[in-house]
């Protein structure tokens, strides 16, 4: 791994002075999902939370919208789509990275003659806050006026709620099926440093996994680990309740509750990315490098149906895509590439999956006409 400045090593310092204090505040051990939260999220000091570069190719990790616009015009058809269905509405968008899928999307919208009222994020990070006006001041900067930052979601809300890679970063629990139950992975500290220890599930955890395992075709071997959002249920149900008319598109990488938990997936899918580079290590550099795991997508499903919203599609990002004219979106050489890495197999294509929720809104959504995977869910 690349060595951090002696900048970042400080701020990395700080940040893991905060974690060692909560672990013994609480006794020696926090569950992992704390732990998660203050890395990505501790006010001023978090992954999210601070000023690093996060995004692009001198960050940590690539997204979507960063590789190529063509991803934020294909969801600015769909949007606009929406947007004529209602006569009208706003976006929101959480979780708005850089800024730059708001840039993008405005454009094309504007150039669909379909631009929403407003177009609102949510964003808990101060620090992105800032990064999102500026790429908006120079990338879009005759939408700079359409833009609105909110603190928390609205009461209620009517248009298109957008979500590009939220799931991933939302913080999440890992376990281990023990002998009789399941084991939840606390973080300790030995020696400064940081350690896993294991403590039986608390109560909530270890009812919502009993209610997974016995959703599975077969039960979970014993020592198998993964992870489960418990927070997952909370957010959809919160979305569901504001969107009074509209859609809820969400796009992020995940399997089917049956490939997520499948016996061969025993480690789980708790992933880190330090400048470029994917490991499983959630303890090197706190603060400097982004924790994730993938999203159980039926797990998703159940949560927005059970709130009031009705599924209206899932996809391979590559269908959604190609659904919404990428290809004919492309172009020259460069666009053809850009399609390529966002669509093959080997690449975003089938790794990245979007899922759709609709209410009061009488549409079949075009992103998935080509390919609709909802009965798999
Ligand atoms: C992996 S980044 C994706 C950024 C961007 N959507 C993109 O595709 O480049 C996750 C984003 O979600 C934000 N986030 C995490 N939890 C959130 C929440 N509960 N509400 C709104 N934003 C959240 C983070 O601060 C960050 O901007």
């Amino acid at each position: 791994m690349p060595a951090p400045t002696p900048e970042a090593l400080a701020h990395s310092q700080r940040l893991s002075a905060l974690l060692r204090d909560e672990i013994a505040a609480a006794g020696g051990a926090i569950s992992f999902e704390r732990f998660m939260e203050l890395a990505l999220y501790a006010p001023g000091l978090g992954y999210y939370s601070a000023g690093a570069r996060k995004f692009g190719a001198e960050g940590d990790f690539v997204t979507a919208p960063e590789l190529s616009p063509l991803f934020s015009r294909c969801l600015a058809v769909q949007c606009a789509e929406v947007l004529a269905a209602l006569a009208g509405g706003d976006i929101l968008e959480l979780g708005a990275g850089s800024g730059v899928l708001a840039a993008d999307m405005l454009k094309e919208l504007a150039r669909l003659q379909q631009l929403p009222g407003r177009y609102l994020i949510l964003e808990v990070s101060a620090d992105l806050r800032e990064r999102q006006r500026r790429t908006l001041a120079e990338q879009a900067p005759a939408m700079l006026a359409k833009v609105e930052w909110l603190e928390r979601l609205p009461p209620a809300f009517s248009g298109v709620i957008v979500g590009n890679e939220l799931l991933d970063a939302l913080p999440i629990s890992r376990f281990r099926r023990a002998p009789r139950g399941f084991d939840e992975f606390n973080v300790g500290v030995e020696g400064g440093r940081f350690v896993w220890c294991l403590r039986p599930a608390p109560e909530e955890l270890r009812a919502a996994l009993t209610t997974l395992e016995t959703s599975l075709p077969q039960p979970l071997v014993e020592d198998y680990r993964s992870e489960l959002c418990v927070r997952l249920p909370a957010l959809l149900y919160s979305l569901a309740d504001l969107l009074t008319r509209g859609a809820l598109l969400l796009v992020d990488y995940g399997y089917t509750r049956q490939a997520y938990y499948h016996p061969d997936r025993y480690m789980g899918t708790l992933l880190c990315h330090y400048r470029q580079r994917a490991h499983d290590n959630p303890f090197l550099y706190p603060g400097l490098q982004d924790i994730t795991a993938h999203v159980d997508f039926t797990a998703v499903a159940e949560a927005a149906t059970a709130a009031g919203l009705e599924l209206a599609g899932y996809a391979t990002q590559a269908h959604f895509l190609l659904a919404l004219g990428i290809a004919e979106q492309a172009g020259d050489w460069r666009g053809a590439r850009e399609v390529k890495l966002l669509t093959l197999p080997e690449e975003m294509g089938e790794r990245f999956k979007a899922m759709a929720f609709s209410k009061r809104l009488d549409l079949a959504l075009r992103g998935f006409s080509l390919h609709d995977l909802s009965h798999s869910l």
